[in-house]
């Protein structure tokens, strides 16, 4: 069964306004969610775990809810391994400041790849440069795979105690093989984290049938809230592991010597989590867990070949990495910075991203400062893609 477009867009009034392809930077939310997060405020709102009065139970029940929905979706074995966060940003600085403060010392190697958004890049060096492990890396080829032999080589000298990758480039759209990646890394003794940022929005994600250690998203990637994200992490690791951040809502007892920390989940959602948030975020979930991955899949597919087709034809255009991308794409035109031409195509309300985005290293493996990505979502149509390149030729000879 194909998508119902215009029933999928009549969630999204935002759509008619503009024509939105930033998608990678954030996802449209459905009506659906919204007036969720606003229920959630008018007739629940309370803090969650810490009280018994109606309001309190309510919101405890609401948030427990959503945590059993993330669970499903990613089909963790136990609830208690989804840990709610602010985004994917704060669940790799949670494993790097957690497992890696605890467990990595000198001469321990994090291995990671030259796709990686900034997220999963500073938290490591930071953790570098406070115990003295190594950063190794991964490097792609032109068309933006990963060069597999490299990371034999790596884990064959020893001492790598993580991997840690994307699913999908937010840049390029490329799609390690990070199956393989965590076979590999677990016959050595190596555990994985999947930065599943970018893949969560555009395909199915089983944690178990991956048996990833880690994986980390965020909600608004994924058409739900801002401000909420996850963490999943292995029961035994995470059982393990230190606090990240610790202050109410994490301990079983306090004195004035020390602390017990709370057994999972809480132990890991120190303060008030985001309860509005991840009660949108379970009802964003349910809404998409209406549709078929398939479906999906093969809609943004043809989509992005639309796209692929479309740029082929401007010639002063070079697209970066691979045709063969997931999600987003990037591109650089001749004699046009990113920043101008998304700024001529704003005017025209054609949502595009240029700069680096957050992805520096990849950029300079690329051999260009900037790019502009055009990145796409369940909603968007074929005659959208089609109003990109007049537009981009349009400015070409603004340019000219
Ligand atoms: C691949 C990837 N990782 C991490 C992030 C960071 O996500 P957030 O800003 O929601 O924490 C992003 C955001 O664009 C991303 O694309």
């Amino acid at each position: 069964m194909s998508l119902d477009l215009t029933k999928i867009r009549s969630q999204f009034p935002i759509l008619e306004e503009v024509i939105y392809l930033d998608n990678a930077a954030t996802a449209q939310t459905p009506q659906i969610a919204i007036d969720a997060v606003s229920e959630f405020y008018e007739e629940s709102n309370a803090n969650v775990h810490r009280g018994l009065h109606p309001l309190a139970e309510k919101a405890t029940e609401a948030y427990e809810d959503a945590r059993q929905t993330v669970s499903k979706f990613i089909n963790s074995k136990y609830s208690e391994e989804i840990i709610f966060t602010g985004g994917t940003t704060e669940g790799i600085n949670l494993v790097a400041r957690s497992l890696g403060e605890s467990e990595l010392k000198e001469g321990d190697k994090i291995v990671l790849t030259t796709l990686e958004h900034h997220s999963n890049i500073t938290p490591w060096l930071q953790l570098k440069n406070r115990t003295g492990a190594e950063v190794s890396w991964i490097d792609i080829d032109d068309e933006g795979n990963l060069k597999m032999d490299e990371l034999d080589s790596i884990l064959d000298e020893g001492n790598v105690s993580l991997v840690s990758v994307t699913g999908l480039s937010n840049v390029i759209g490329v799609r390690p093989p990070i199956e393989e990646i965590i076979k590999k890394a677990h016959a050595e003794g190596a555990k994985v984290l999947i930065d599943a940022a970018q893949l969560a929005a555009h395909h199915q994600i089983d944690v178990q049938k991956l048996d990833c250690d880690f994986l980390a998203f965020s909600g608004h990637k994924i058409y739900g809230p801002m401000g909420v994200g996850v963490l999943f992490g292995k029961k035994e690791l995470l059982e393990s592991m230190p606090p990240f951040q610790t202050g109410g809502g994490m301990i079983r007892d306090v004195s004035k010597d020390g602390f017990i920390c709370a057994d999972l989940p809480e132990k890991f959602e120190a303060g008030t989590p985001p309860v509005a948030e991840a009660v949108g975020l379970k009802i964003a979930i349910d809404w998409l867990n209406q549709f078929d991955w398939k479906d999906i899949e093969e809609h943004e597919d043809k989509l992005i070949q639309l796209a692929v087709n479309e740029l082929g034809k401007i010639k002063e255009l070079t697209l970066l990495g691979s045709k063969n991308s997931s999600g987003s794409l990037s591109f650089t035109i001749k004699g046009i910075h990113p920043h101008d031409l998304t700024d001529i195509l704003g005017e025209k309300g054609i949502c595009l991203r240029a700069g680096h985005h957050c992805a520096i290293p990849l950029h300079e493996r690329l051999k260009v400062e900037a790019s502009t990505r055009l990145s796409i979502g369940i909603y968007n149509t074929e005659e959208e893609i089609l109003r990109v390149r007049p537009s981009i030729e349009d400015a070409a000879r603004v340019f000219s």
